[in-house]
């Protein structure tokens, strides 16, 4: 069912320590798995017994749910936890927080949170696996193997690909994550954005820095766009979303200009109007949807394998 290398992560916290060959392991795990969504009855007793909880400390929609969807298509047990339920909210530190969920003995925490490096703070604290559900503006490693595994779908291989991320760069943790997984993976990713969007040592990462959105779609295999991340911004840093869209936003004109099979991908959640127009995220090009349902699959392979799947198999 899978490659024959042995997986040997315990936790997924980032992108950045995973090799090619786990990026390609997990999406092969992930294909061998997708299947089971499009059964009558769409679950296997892989993780029967199993315990995952989910604690999203941050809003979320697609990650928390494509995860609590995984694990029961999985037969694990999941609990969901969320910021505005827990303890946290009188108070409760997350170490404490953290310590309160181990004595419960989980086998898994998938954790959000809005701070970077929280589910690395985490795993000192707790003996069971942990994985990163988006910290801050740091990473969001199951997004961008889901974002590999669709582009992966469309193209025999990601070497050499032309990959164009648009947008609020420097608060991202889905640019940074895609940035370390796209480069590992042989692509050429060209960023653009406002400066106040583009972080001065991004370069440092492996990416280039294009001076125009036009620079960046032109001839581009894929065209990603981010959300701006309000949440995230002290002070204003761009004159208004208007302006943005005018400047920024991905629209049919722009696309003219990318490979005529381009990808277009968005990790959600959209402000349609603004990073994207509705007629290009709805298009023939879009892949965004997609997106959504290799979701499921990639973090059934996750659990499956920080669980020690590979082992038993
Ligand atoms: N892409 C993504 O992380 O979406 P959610 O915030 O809805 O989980």
């Amino acid at each position: 069912m899978t490659e024959p290398s042995i997986f040997i992560h315990k936790h997924i916290l980032g992108i950045k320590e995973l090799s090619p060959q786990d990026i390609h392991h997990i999406i092969t795990t992930a294909r061998s798995f997708r299947e089971i969504s499009n059964r009558p009855i769409k679950k296997v007793p892989t993780l029967r017994g199993k315990t995952v909880v989910n604690l999203f400390l941050e809003p979320s929609t697609r990650t928390r749910l494509s995860f609590e969807i995984a694990a029961k298509r999985m037969s694990a047990d999941t609990f969901n936890l969320s910021g505005s339920s827990s303890s946290t909210r009188k108070g409760e530190t997350l170490i404490d927080t953290a310590r309160n969920i181990q004595a419960m003995n989980p086998d898994v925490i998938i954790m959000r949170h809005g701070r970077s490096g929280a589910p690395h703070l985490l795993g000192r604290y707790v003996d069971c696996s942990i994985i990163n559900a988006g910290d801050g503006a740091h990473e969001h490693p199951s997004q961008a193997l889901l974002d590999a595994m669709t582009i992966l779908d469309h193209k025999q291989s990601l070497a050499g690909l032309k990959i164009a991320i648009v947008g609020d760069i420097a608060h991202s943790r889905v640019a940074h994550s895609n940035i370390f997984s796209f480069t590992k993976l042989g692509a050429q990713v060209c960023l653009a954005g406002p400066a106040t969007f583009m972080p001065a040592d991004i370069t440092s990462l492996g990416a280039h820095v294009c001076t125009s959105v036009g620079e960046a779609v032109t001839g581009a295999d894929v065209v990603m766009a981010l959300r701006i991340q309000i949440e995230r911004q002290h002070d204003p840093l761009i004159p208004s979303l208007r302006e943005y869209a005018v400047h920024y936003g991905i629209n049919r004109a722009l696309l003219k200009l990318a490979k005529p099979d381009v990808l277009v991908m968005h990790p959600g959640p959209i402000n349609r109007g603004v990073e994207m127009n509705p007629d290009v995220a709805d298009g023939p090009w879009s892949v965004i949807l997609d997106q959504v349902t290799n979701g499921v699959a990639v973090r059934m392979a996750l659990l499956y394998l920080v669980l020690g799947g590979d082992k038993s198999a």
